[in-house]
């Protein structure tokens, strides 16, 4: 049997899956081949038959950083399974899947009595993605906290450690490209007491109801915030706050969250992003890039 037939074979493999409801935008269309690997061997073999077929892949962690095209994705998406959700000590260094939401690392933290991973409290994202992306709130990053992460290479077969220095981690930004997915990540951790750590917990998620749209369907901070100045501030100085795309409008609460009512098509989310880059960059000269990834085809409709 060849690569990419033994990939079909799998029964961790499906094919034309929707996406939308993995997202936290619930919009966008199917997936061709939908694999939910659950070893590294699997990975392995993901890696064979796209590489044999020359077919694109995507790693989709908890959704909520994503746009998917209304055509979907043409290629493999990868959702890692349940046995990358593990959590375990080693001192006072917490090793976790990159299947683990952000939030319960934060909560898992607390409750052992270590403290300095409360900020992921308010990202709503997977530990994979928090590597990829060095995901942050409230003045840390992720790569304030990380040590390691290790990172299997779908087009060499192989899995490596890194140091957090290796990961080339920036603001919202690493140097791993597309093929290499975060299998799982070594955070270090402080001394800490259950209760001021759930003080804390307690201050990020009430800051999050107060100033962000919770609630809604969203994926966050949609711009990167220009060096010196924050997206937000500007979209809202311009009055653009309610401008609307189809069934997408700026956040009233926040003009950099967009918000997307249910029915709303990834394309409705293109068109609204593109029109507030125009509009900001007339007004300013400033070029807004979006945090927020498109995966699949976009044309100029954002079709
Ligand atoms: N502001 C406005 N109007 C708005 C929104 C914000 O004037 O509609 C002003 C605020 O008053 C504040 C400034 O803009 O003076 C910055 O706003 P905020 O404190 O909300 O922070 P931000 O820069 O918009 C960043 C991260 C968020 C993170 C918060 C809190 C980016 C792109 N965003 O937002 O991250 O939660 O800080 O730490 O860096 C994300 O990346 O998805 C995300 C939500």
């Amino acid at each position: 049997m060849g690569d990419w037939e033994t990939f079909v074979a799998q029964d961790w493999v499906e094919t034309d899956v929707a996406l939308a409801p993995w997202t936290t935008y619930k919009v966008g269309g199917p997936a061709r081949w939908l694999a939910t690997p659950r070893r590294l061997g699997d990975l392995e073999i993901i890696g064979r038959a796209a590489v044999e077929r020359a077919v694109p892949v995507v790693v989709l962690g908890r959704g909520s950083n994503v746009v998917i095209s209304d055509a979907g994705f043409p290629g493999i998406v990868v959702r890692l399974g349940d046995s990358f959700g593990s959590m375990r000590w080693e001192g006072g260094e917490v090793v976790a899947g990159a299947a683990v939401s952000l939030p319960r690392l934060a909560r898992t933290a607390v409750a052992a009595g270590r403290g300095g991973l409360e900020f992921f409290v308010g990202i709503p994202g997977s530990v994979g993605g928090a590597v990829h992306q060095n995901a942050g709130c409230h003045g840390r990053e992720t790569k304030d906290v990380l040590v390691s992460a290790s990172v299997w290479d779908l087009r060499r077969g192989e899995l490596t450690s890194r140091s957090v220095a290796e990961l080339g981690l920036g603001y919202r930004r690493s140097d791993l490209t597309d093929h290499e997915v975060v299998v799982e990540a070594r955070f270090a951790t402080t001394p800490g007491d259950p209760e001021d750590g759930e003080r804390l917990l307690r201050e990020i998620t009430r800051w999050r109801r107060e100033h962000q749209p919770g609630g809604t369907l969203n994926a966050g901070s949609v711009f990167k915030n220009p060096p010196g100045d924050s997206a937000g501030r500007i979209i809202d100085a311009l009055g653009l706050k309610g401008l609307r795309r189809g069934r997408v409008y700026v956040s009233e609460r926040h003009a950099n969250f967009f918000v997307a009512e249910p029915g709303a098509s990834a394309a409705d989310i293109k068109g609204l992003v593109d029109d507030v880059i125009r509009r900001v960059a007339e007004a300013t000269g400033i070029v807004l890039e979006p945090e927020i990834r498109f995966v699949g085809g976009f044309d100029e409709e954002g079709r």
